[in-house]
């Protein structure tokens, strides 16, 4: 198992950062990639997000959408990448799936163009791709928090993000 620890709402950022600087490296030609956050309330979901859409080079500030559940960013473009928008999805205060269905849901995750990342992804596990990569935010201390990957139905991502992960691991922040 591979797990960050954070001691700092910086820190977490800063992961989130490189992490969206690895993940965009993966090239999809069928659909968008998704990310899928779970984990404790106040375990740093929406903060990892803060740092991952500014590795994106997204100005715009992320932030809880308290009554939005989805809001959508323009990727700035670069030479080495196709994506153009960044889905910021919160499953928190949704009560069936047929809200998210009702948004485009599909369209938005059938699209080669797109980035989504959902926080309380769990809540919607029967309609995430398969492909999803999903990270489990935990509350460890006052300041501390871990990230590890999360059960992956599928293999090669479950390897994929376990090696963006051990990347990171070795990085000194
Ligand atoms: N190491 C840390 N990483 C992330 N957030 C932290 C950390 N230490 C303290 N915090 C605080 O915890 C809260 C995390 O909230 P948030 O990112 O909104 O969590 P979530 O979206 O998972 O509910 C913020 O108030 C943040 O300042
Ligand atoms: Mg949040």
């Amino acid at each position: 198992m591979v797990n960050l620890l954070s001691d700092s709402p910086q820190k977490t950022k800063k992961i989130g950062e490189m992490f969206a600087k690895s993940y965009l490296k993966i090239q999809r030609k069928r659909n968008a990639l998704v990310l899928g956050l779970r984990g404790d309330l106040g375990g740093g979901k929406t903060t990892f997000l803060q740092g991952f859409a500014k590795g994106l080079r997204i100005k715009d500030r992320i932030l809880s959408p308290t009554f939005v559940i989805l809001k959508k960013f323009s990727i700035p473009k670069s030479k080495n990448q196709r994506f153009q928008s960044f889905y910021h999805i919160d499953c928190y205060r949704i009560s069936s799936l047929k809200e998210i269905s009702n948004l485009g849901f599909k369209k938005i995750i059938s699209n080669p163009k797109n980035i989504v990342a959902i926080e309380w992804a769990e809540r919607i596990l029967k309609i995430l791709p398969k492909d999803t990569l999903l990270l489990k935010f935990c509350f460890v201390g006052l300041k501390k928090r871990k990230i590890s990957c999360d059960i992956i139905k599928n293999k090669v991502n479950k390897s994929l993000i376990k090696n963006i992960l051990k990347e990171l691991a070795l990085r000194a922040f």
